[in-house]
C-alpha cells in the first residue's frame, strides 16, 4: 500500500514549475489535480484550482507559471505562495489553495495525506475540462 502514495522523486519536481499530479479523494472517490511545488528546498503540494474561480487550473498541463517563490493563475493574474499557499494579489487576495500533507524520504514524494489517494502522474485523464483547457486563457 505504501508504495501507491509515492508520487516521484525529488529531482522531477522542477525549479520554476509545478509538477502535476492526480489524487482521488477518499469521501467523495472524485478525482482531483495536485501539483507539488519547490519552496526553500522543500516540496509542498497543493490542489491544482485557483481559489477565484475554484475550476480554473494553476497548472493546466505544462506547468504552472511562477515568479518570486510564488505560483501565478493564468487567468486574472492572481499570485499565490508557494510555501502558505496564500493569495497575496488578485481577485482572490487572502484566500488560501487547499493543501496536501507529504512525506519526503530518501528523494522520494509520497503523499501522506489520509483524505487523498495518489492516482497517477499527469492530468486527470477522463476530464472533459482538460479538452478546453487550452481556450479557456481570459486576461
Ligand atoms: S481564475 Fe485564477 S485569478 Fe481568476
Amino acid at each position: 500500500m505504501q508504495a501507491a502514495r509515492q508520487i516521484t522523486t525529488v529531482d522531477e519536481v522542477p525549479e520554476k514549475s509545478t509538477f502535476l499530479f492526480t489524487v482521488r479523494d477518499t469521501e467523495t472517490d472524485e478525482e482531483r489535480e495536485a501539483i507539488l511545488v519547490r519552496t526553500d528546498g522543500e516540496i509542498v503540494g497543493w490542489l491544482n484550482y485557483c481559489q477565484h474561480y475554484t475550476h480554473i487550473k494553476l497548472d493546466k498541463g505544462s506547468g504552472a507559471p511562477m515568479r518570486d517563490g510564488e505560483v501565478i493563475c493564468a487567468n486574472h493574474g492572481a499570485y499565490f505562495e508557494c510555501d502558505t499557499g496564500r493569495c497575496t494579489f488578485g481577485p482572490c487576495e487572502g484566500a488560501y489553495l487547499n493543501g496536501l500533507d507529504l512525506s519526503v524520504e530518501d528523494g522520494v514524494v509520497s503523499l501522506a495525506d489520509g483524505g487523498y489517494e495518489f492516482v497517477a502522474a499527469g492530468p486527470i485523464e477522463s476530464d472533459p475540462a482538460d479538452l478546453s483547457s487550452k481556450s479557456n486563457m481570459e486576461f
